[in-house]
This record gives C-alpha cells, sequence and structure tokens, in this order.
C-alpha cells in the first residue's frame, strides 16, 4: 500500500498569519525520511492554502513523486501542464466548501473532463479522478482513458465516526437521522462492501485504485485491507497527529532559549 501525504494543512496554518512560516517545502524532506511515496498537494482556485509558488517549488525541489490534485477550470489546468507533475488527480472543487466534499460527477461531465485529460495527457501527466466509489463512476472514467481513480473515503470516515466517537459535529447527513449502532454498524459494513466490490470492478478494467478523504489512525485499518486500494492520500489526520507529537520538542527548544 502507497502512502501519499497531503501537505496542504502546512499552508493552512501558514495562511492564518500570512507569513512564510511554517513552509510546506521544509515537509519535503521529512516525508521521505518517513517512508511515504507521494507528496500530494492541491491547488485550489482560491489559493487558500498552497500557491502557485508552493506548487512550483514543491514540483522542482520534491524527491518525491507530486500529486497535484485540481479542478477542472482552463487556468488552473494550464499552470499544471506548465508545472508538469507526476499526476494530476481531478477533484471537484467547490468555492464555499470547507473541504472536497464529494467525488466528481463523472457522467455529465465528460466533455469538460475529456478536454482537461487530452491537455495533461499531452504534457505527460498521468491523470487521477477523484470519484464517489459506485460502478457507473468507475466505467465512466475508465472510458476517458485515465490511468488512476481514487475514491472519495468521506462516507465511509463519517459513519465510522459516527458509530465510534460521538462526533457532534459530524457534517455528514446521517447525522440527523439518529440512527442505532446496529444500523450504523451495517452502514459501515455496507459502505466497505461497496468500496471492496468498486475497487475490483475497476482494477479489472485495468485502473489503478487510490482511495482518500477522512482517513484517520482509528479508520484505516479496513480501508487498507482493501487488496485492489494501492494507494491512500491522507492529510488532516497527519498533519493534526504532527502538531502533537512535535509540540513538547518545540516548547522545550523555546523553553532552553529563554532561560
Ligand atoms: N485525496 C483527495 C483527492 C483530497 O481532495 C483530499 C483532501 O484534500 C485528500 C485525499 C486527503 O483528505 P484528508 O485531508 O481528509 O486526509
Amino acid at each position: 500500500m502507497l502512502l501519499g501525504v497531503n501537505i496542504d494543512h502546512i499552508a493552512v496554518l501558514r495562511e492564518a498569519r500570512k507569513i512564510s512560516d511554517p513552509n510546506p517545502i521544509d515537509a519535503l524532506s521529512i516525508v521521505k525520511k518517513s517512508g511515504a511515496d507521494q507528496i500530494t498537494i492541491h491547488l485550489r482556485e482560491d489559493r487558500r492554502h498552497i500557491n502557485d509558488e508552493d506548487a512550483k517549488n514543491i514540483v522542482r525541489l520534491s524527491q518525491l513523486p507530486i500529486n497535484l490534485e485540481c479542478a477542472t477550470s482552463k487556468e488552473i489546468i494550464d499552470i499544471v501542464c506548465d508545472l508538469r507533475p507526476h499526476r494530476a488527480t481531478i477533484v471537484p472543487e467547490k468555492r464555499e466548501e470547507v473541504t472536497t466534499e464529494g467525488g466528481l460527477s463523472v457522467i455529465g461531465e465528460q466533455l469538460r473532463l475529456k478536454e482537461s485529460i487530452a491537455l495533461l495527457h499531452e504534457n505527460e501527466i498521468e491523470v487521477s479522478l477523484f470519484i464517489n466509489p459506485t460502478i457507473d463512476s468507475v466505467e465512466a472514467s475508465k472510458d476517458l482513458g485515465v490511468e488512476w481513480i481514487e475514491f472519495h473515503t468521506g462516507k465511509y470516515a463519517n459513519i465510522y465516526a459516527m458509530l465510534y466517537s460521538n462526533l457532534e459535529n459530524s457534517p455528514h447527513s446521517i447525522k440527523s437521522l439518529e440512527l442505532s449502532r446496529k444500523e450504523l454498524k451495517k452502514l459501515l459494513d455496507d459502505e466497505i462492501k461497496i468500496i471492496t466490490s468498486v475497487s475490483k470492478r475497476a482494477k479489472e478494467l485495468g485502473l489503478r485504485v487510490a482511495g482518500g478523504h477522512g482517513l484517520n489512525y482509528q479508520n484505516v485499518k479496513d480501508i487498507a485491507n482493501i487488496k485492489d486500494i494501492e494507494e491512500l492520500n491522507i492529510g488532516q489526520s497527519i498533519i493534526a497527529r504532527s502538531v502533537f507529537n512535535g509540540l513538547e520538542e518545540a516548547i522545550i527548544d523555546m523553553r532552553n532559549l529563554i532561560s
């Protein structure tokens, strides 16, 4: 199982102050040293975290392959073609969303996707589509000639959180349905079965299969056990844990300095 580490949230912290620290470039060598296989970044149209300069430097300096997530706007596709990362993952993007809320509607957007995929392929960039785990989306992706698909695991992660952590703020709509634990367990098992079977179908069609969104230290195991998924892209939970894992050393360094 390959691990792509999404480092967007390092830039989120920097943008909170609009200064240069922390710089996502400083993460490149640490991610590599830690045994990850890929760096994932998302150049959003509103540049809320990773900006053009970051993307340029990350592609130029990384010793690991770069998976650059992007929407299909002409401006962004032109930039990605110019940067030539190893892979571009096309994602749906809405300005008002906090994070990528679901997969692409591949059916119905084929024309726009086709144009973007052709431009990316002309620049020797392999293409992945971020889709919901449905057979229709998988087959439509295959027809578009992409190398990879990435399943949005957000629904799985939200059901998991509902079941095991009583999250009050779960954004998933099933919260309001007040389902019993038994019903939630069944929903979770069903979602794992769906992701497993669509991954199998994708693999049969010759697609490479990744997964990501909302995966964390509690819920990752069941997804990592799906044999036809060969890569997971994880951001929020890794960066969140790193804050606490590094906090003690950071305080000691400052304590020593001011003493
Ligand atoms: N994969 C894709 C395509 C994404 O858009 C994201 C979120 O930016 C992730 C993986 C990582 O999600 P998370 O930050 O929840 O781990």
